[in-house]
């Protein structure tokens, strides 16, 4: 066991970090003031975005897999940093499934906050968010 904890660490998954200017961000076609980018970048952006900041665990194994494979299905479902890339009706789409992912509340993942403490969104966090996906669902075109 020792053994194979000690060779999976060199099989290292690729880093989620882009560096590139994020000229596709949300930020660029929403209007999104600072608390809201603020309170996504805390608690989402790290699996829905092309920068992750990395904790220190997930350099070692299996932990790396498990945070990229999260970070790999989180991306693919919903990329604030792609977020221009979409069409009108995904972006509207995504603006929904926000909002419900706040609701129910599933998102952020509790196995992240469970470490990630200040990712915890608090009730003032959510009800800032729901109204600004309200808000732009509103002006969103609507098709
Ligand atoms: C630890 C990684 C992680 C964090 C942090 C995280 N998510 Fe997710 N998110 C995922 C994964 C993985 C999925 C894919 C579906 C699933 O496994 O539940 C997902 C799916 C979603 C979806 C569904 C997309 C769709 O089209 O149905 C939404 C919306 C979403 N997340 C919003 C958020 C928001 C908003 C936050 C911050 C408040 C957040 N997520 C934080 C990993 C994360």
């Amino acid at each position: 066991m020792l053994f194979v904890l000690a060779v999976i660490q060199f099989i290292q998954p690729d880093r989620n970090q882009s560096g590139q200017a994020a000229i596709l961000d949300i930020s660029r076609i929403y209007p999104v003031p600072e608390s809201v980018q603020g309170i996504l970048r805390e608690s989402c952006y790290d699996c829905h975005s092309d920068n992750t900041r990395y904790p220190w665990y997930s350099f070692s194994q299996p932990a790396a897999w498990w945070v990229s494979s999260h970070i790999r299905k989180g991306k693919s479902e919903l990329n604030f940093n792609q977020f221009g890339s979409y069409s009108a009706r995904r972006q509207r789409s995504k603006l929904k499934s926000i909002a419900s992912s706040i609701k129910d509340p599933t998102m952020p993942l509790p196995s992240y906050t469970l470490i990630h403490r200040n990712a915890l969104l608090s009730a003032k966090d959510r009800q800032l968010i729901l109204q600004w996906t309200a808000k732009m669902i509103s002006r969103s075109p609507n098709k």
